[in-house]
């Protein structure tokens, strides 16, 4: 084995790779439950992909036969029924991972100096996440695909002046037909995972140069080495102590996943939703149109915006900048600290109220506007609206001031001393 790695060693740095980014990676030795969703994120890529080739392999992009094809998957291919629910609920898991993931990266301040480009690479990693989440949501043909993409595409048809021509250019026709479904199978297929593949390499490359935060938000490059390891005080090799402990995030993970794969694939409409068990029938528009639960803050915050003259415009607007906002994150927080460990109450309220708009929002975004009822006639500033508008409105400005006040909150917390080694 030896002579095989020196081999391929001095034509390839095959060692010098693993080693870099992962065996003599050195990692704070602290990392704790909220660490795991990163190679768990990238484990939920791989099987995609490889569940995405399976399913390739007997799906057909015609809008005559894509229907037909998933439900011939699901009866008839040898083991297809286990493929494609592996797929569809592993879109979900993705982005229950990746929301998990996000959310490690506001607690511990991951995003700050100097990790600001490994947040970036993750931010766009979540946009083509969502382009790959909505590309693949049309293959299967159902009520909801169709209509899904139908809303999504018309939205870009509310931009002024190029709108319509933008919304036919994105279809390739006049209303969501088989030139959309093929090349959104392109995208699915092939474009966004290249994209999504490349993206997650440079994501990790970035934090290895720059190393891992941690719940403590020490840096641990600054601080003395041991004498006896030459290592940071702080500081374990990746391997092997982070492989094991990595496997048992695995494994825990895949028995949640199987659990619903086998017994919930469905999740009671959240995971695959009902109408999408109907074929797309283009004369026949659904009640309730909603897109899947990952879509929901944002889609009820689209909804939460008046039309004005007519025009969602504005409500597309509000809807880009909540996702886009993300990207600032590293030059609005100016808190002392990192850590939600040693930051003080101001900022961790704001989190508080950020993760309830969040999450109400996703709960309003699933249900129709009627939900909780009317406001009373005409109340000031209300008018006649539904009561799960005003409270979307509400949360939708509770979720900006989280990030157009944090310059202002972060600089004034009352925050704690970090101590000079990690706690634990
Ligand atoms: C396919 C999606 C993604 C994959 C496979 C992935 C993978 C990883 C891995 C393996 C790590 C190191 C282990 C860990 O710290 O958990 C990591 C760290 C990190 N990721 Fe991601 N990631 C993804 C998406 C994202 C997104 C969407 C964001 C944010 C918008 C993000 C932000 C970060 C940050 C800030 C770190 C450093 C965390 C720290 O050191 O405390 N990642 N990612």
């Amino acid at each position: 084995m030896d002579k095989i790695l020196n081999w391929i060693d001095d034509r390839f740095p095959l060692t010098a790779l693993w080693e870099s980014q992962w065996g003599k990676y050195v990692a704070p030795k602290n990392f704790n439950f909220w660490y795991y969703f990163g190679s768990l994120a990238a484990l939920v890529l791989v099987l995609q992909i490889l569940t995405g080739i399976f399913l390739t392999m007997n799906y057909k992009p015609d809008a005559a036969k894509a229907f037909e094809s998933v439900e011939y998957i699901m009866r008839d291919v040898n083991g297809g029924w286990i493929i494609r629910y592996m797929h569809s609920t592993g879109a979900s898991m993705f982005f229950v991972v990746v929301y998990l993931h996000m959310f490690r990266g506001l607690m511990y301040g991951s995003y700050r100096k100097p990790r600001e480009l490994t947040w970036i690479f993750g931010c766009i990693i979540y946009l083509a996440l969502m382009g790959e989440a909505f590309f693949g949501y049309l293959l299967p043909w159902g009520q909801m695909s169709y209509w899904g993409a139908q809303v999504i595409v018309n939205l870009f048809s509310a931009v002024p002046i190029v709108g319509e021509d933008l919304g036919i250019w994105i279809r390739g026709d006049y209303t969501i037909s088989d030139i959309t479904l093929n090349r959104f199978f392109a995208f699915h297929v092939i474009a966004v995972p290249l994209v999504l593949v490349g993206l997650v390499a440079a994501h990790l490359m970035a934090l290895h140069e720059t190393g891992s935060n941690n719940p403590d938000g020490i840096e641990i490059k600054k601080q003395p080495k041991d004498p006896a390891t030459g290592l940071p005080l702080d500081g374990i090799y990746s391997h092997p102590y982070y492989s094991v402990k990595d496997i048992m995030g695995v494994v825990v993970f895949l028995a949640v996943f199987s659990v619903i794969m086998f017994f919930v694939p469905d999740m009671g409409g959240y995971f695959l939703e009902a109408n999408n068990f109907v074929p797309a029938d283009p004369l026949k528009t659904p009640v309730h149109i909603a897109p899947v639960w990952y879509f929901t803050p944002y889609y009820a915050m689209l909804r939460a915006v008046p039309s004005l003259f007519g025009s969602q415009f504005w409500g597309v607007v509000v809807m880009g900048a909540a996702v886009m906002i993300f990207f600032a994150l590293p030059w609005l927080d100016r808190g002392a600290v990192k850590s939600i460990r040693y930051r003080g109450p101001t900022y961790k309220a704001w989190l508080a109220a950020f993760v309830v708009s969040f999450l109400v929002l996703g709960y309003l975004g699933v249900v129709p506007v009627t939900v909780w009822g009317q406001f009373p006639e005409n109340w000031p500033l209300v008018g006649t609206a539904d009561c799960a508008t005003v409270v979307s409105r509400v949360l939708t400005v509770v979720y900006f001031l989280f990030f157009l006040l944090m310059p202002w909150y972060t600089a004034r917390d009352r925050t704690k001393p970090v101590p000079e080694r990690v706690t634990g």
